[in-house]
């Protein structure tokens, strides 16, 4: 059986990003069915309909990266009680034109982390409103709302949190089937 393709969009552009280890940790995790793969989302310039016209390469290129994936998995840090501009820009970017938006119809995950006590609660569920329209159809159980997130990995960056890698596990394995079904 080919494994599915999963991109995984990561919501902050911060050297030593939480969102981006807890990224890392759960393609360490996933199951043999899922070929996870990160999508940069920091080079695309900021959504303007004007530049739709002729649209920018990076934009483009992103499209057409977008479209070889069988689904979309989202880690998102909370900035004040949402998810983050950089990935409300790719979102809107890749919803456009609507007749050849790049996610309808596709399966999604999402995946909150905050150092904070509430694992990024708020940008979770903003960010899930927003899969509704864009028709990403989000895995509704388990949720993953990642805490704490300072004191979840060693020097190395490994996840040395053994609570957080059972509930990234089953996270992750429960993904996979939402994508087969
Ligand atoms: C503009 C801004 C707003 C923030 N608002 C929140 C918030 O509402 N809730 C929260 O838990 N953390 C908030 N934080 C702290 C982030 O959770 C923290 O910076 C986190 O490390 C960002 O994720 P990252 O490590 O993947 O970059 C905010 C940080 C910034 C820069």
């Amino acid at each position: 059986m080919n494994a599915k393709k999963i991109a995984i969009l990561i919501g902050s552009l911060r050297t030593g990003s939480f969102n981006r280890k807890v990224a890392k940790a759960v393609i360490a995790l996933a199951p043999e069915t899922l070929a996870l793969e990160i999508v940069e989302i920091g080079q695309l310039q900021l959504y303007n309909q004007d530049l739709d016209v002729d649209p920018p390469k990076e934009w483009k290129e992103f499209r057409e990266k977008i479209r070889e994936f069988d689904g979309i998995l989202f880690f998102t840090p909370e900035y004040n009680r949402s998810f983050t501009a950089v990935l409300k820009n790719a979102l809107d970017i890749g919803s456009r034109p609507p007749a050849k938006s790049v996610w309808s119809g596709k399966p999604g995950g999402i995946v909150s982390v905050s150092p904070g006590r509430l694992g990024g609660f708020g940008a979770n569920h903003h960010l899930r409103q927003v899969l509704f329209g864009v028709n990403i159809h989000a895995m509704i159980q388990p949720e993953a709302y990642i805490s704490d997130a300072a004191g979840l990995f060693n020097e190395n960056e490994q996840l040395i949190d053994e609570h957080a890698r059972t509930l990234l596990t089953k996270f992750i394995n429960s993904f996979a089937e939402w994508v087969e079904r």
